[in-house]
């Protein structure tokens, strides 16, 4: 049968030419510049109408294309407006991240070249490159050489992975009676891990906090014991190292103890704070992390990335491997040598995108230092607005920094729990209202408590004071 061609041009449409790829970086690249240039000056927040927005989106396969200029048009003029501007030096809410312009640039050579990173044998040198990465993650934190690690789309799988190797190393057969212990703060991934890896729900232990949000070991310890009489398996302990809710840091040396005694499996959840080892004071904060047997660290968070960007690292890798390693014939050959690592025996993951790239270009063009001096100036910012906060009115402290994260409150005599949240709900609204700065709240043992986490790289005293401006202004107000 002959093949019909319905001619050279058709079918070679999608091979871009060299003026047509330079062509589409540089009209992107306008515009990118543009909206980074801007940022400082854009909303911090916008989503009004986003949901008309969303609904008018809604359309089906396109048959035919459409110019650049337009799409370009849409995203940059219409679609990204409307969002909560993560990007923004005033975005001061969730755990901010940022978005390194340098990864962006890696990507776009990640996502040209288009390698196979998963297998060593398809990529050896940029699988190595990848590694390095991982390297200087796991000498960060003291990890021995035994450790090994991947990088993941972010924190929740990390911690997904590491709790499937622990099942797998600790009761691989029946798991069904193993209960995991972590404090009421950590955060909710975990309770999504233990569900997606089929432990029932009351299997989660979920441990009260001390006065500073940190796991009390007291409770800690007492559970374990109830648990073991009962003839259940007590396997995995989760320390965090930097809440979602406060920014706590809960006793990483006590922990290790605890759960060499008991015989757990130690995780830290370091998805927020794990960057900060890079800093003097991040060491003292989490002193003990090098004692667990696994780490969830996101660089989407402390490290700036654009997100997509977690890892994981085990200190003993080969029971990393030992959960993930799965064979099929036509795979090429795998590698014993340990200083070779095949990415996809350590991860649930084969195929997929280059992230060590991203990671590793800033670090290679800017040096450790840069991160260093911009997570301290973190946490310099962050107990400087304390300082500012205690000196308003009224204002409650409810948990100081132990990195760079404040949770705070108006409080009023008189007023009871339901009138002091509703207050500090109208504090945040109006506080936000202003476009400069973007908090958000939570809630802690019943109260509405709002929040600053300096994280961005982006972010600087003159953004601080604007929020410390703007919440005197809102508190004046009310
Ligand atoms: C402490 C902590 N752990 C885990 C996660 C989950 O990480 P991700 O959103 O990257 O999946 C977060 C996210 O904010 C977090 O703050």
């Amino acid at each position: 049968m002959a093949l019909e061609n319905p001619g050279e041009r058709d079918i070679k449409e999608l091979e871009l030419s060299s003026e047509d790829m330079r062509a589409l970086v540089n009209q992107a690249m306008d515009r990118i510049v543009q909206h980074i240039e801007s940022l400082p000056a854009q909303p911090v927040s916008d989503v009004t109408g986003g949901e008309q927005l969303a609904r008018s989106m809604v359309e089906g396969m396109p048959e035919h294309g459409t110019s650049f200029a337009e799409l370009l048009d849409l995203l940059f003029n219409r679609l990204v407006p409307k969002t909560y501007n993560t990007a923004s030096p005033g975005y001061l809410a969730y755990i901010p991240g940022g978005g390194l312009f340098h990864a962006a640039v890696a990507d776009l050579i990640a996502d040209s070249v288009n390698r196979y990173v998963g297998v060593w044998a398809a990529a050896p040198a940029l699988a190595q490159l990848e590694a390095n990465v991982l390297r200087w993650f796991a000498d960060m934190i003291g990890y021995p050489h035994t450790a090994r690690g991947i990088l993941t789309t972010g924190g929740s799988m990390a911690n997904f992975t590491a709790l499937v190797t622990a099942r797998r190393e600790r009761l691989p057969k029946d798991f069904l009676s193993g209960i995991l212990y972590a404090s009421d703060q950590v955060h909710h991934s975990v309770a999504k891990a233990a569900l997606l890896a089929g432990f029932p729900e009351e299997n989660v232990r979920e441990i009260p906090v001390d006065g500073q949000f940190r796991i009390r070991l007291d409770a800690l310890r007492a559970s374990i014991t109830a648990d073991r009489r009962q003839g259940r398996s007590p396997f995995f302990l989760v320390a965090s190292a930097g809440t979602t809710n406060t920014g706590a840091v809960d006793d990483l040396e006590a922990l290790a103890d605890v759960a060499r005694e008991e015989r757990l499996w130690m995780h830290v959840d370091a998805a927020y704070g794990g960057f900060f080892m890079l800093t003097g004071r991040g060491r003292k904060a989490m002193r003990g992390m090098d004692r667990a047997d696994s780490i969830t660290l996101d660089p989407h968070k402390a490290l700036f990335l654009p997100y997509g960007t977690g890892s994981l690292l085990v200190r003993d890798g080969s029971a990393l491997r030992r959960a993930h390693t799965v064979n099929a014939d036509y795979m090429p050959p795998m590698q014993e040598d340990p200083d070779l690592v095949d990415f996809c025996l350590y991860s649930p993951e084969l195929s997929r995108d280059f992230r060590g790239l991203r990671v590793w270009l800033p670090f290679k063009l800017h040096g450790s230092g840069a991160f260093r001096r911009s997570l301290d100036e973190k946490l310099d910012l962050a107990a400087w607005v304390t300082e500012e906060l205690r000196q308003i009115p009224a204002m409650e402290i409810v948990a100081a920094p132990q990195l760079s994260l404040v949770a705070f409150r108006l409080v009023r005599a008189g007023l009871g729990v339901a009138e002091l949240n509703d207050l500090n709900h109208r504090l945040l609204d109006r506080i936000n209202a202003g476009q400069r700065v973007f908090l958000t709240a939570t809630s802690l043992g019943g109260s509405f408590v709002l929040r600053i986490c300096v994280l961005s790289f982006r972010t600087h005293l003159d953004r601080i004071q604007a929020a410390v401006a703007d919440i005197r202004a809102a508190v004046e107000e009310l």
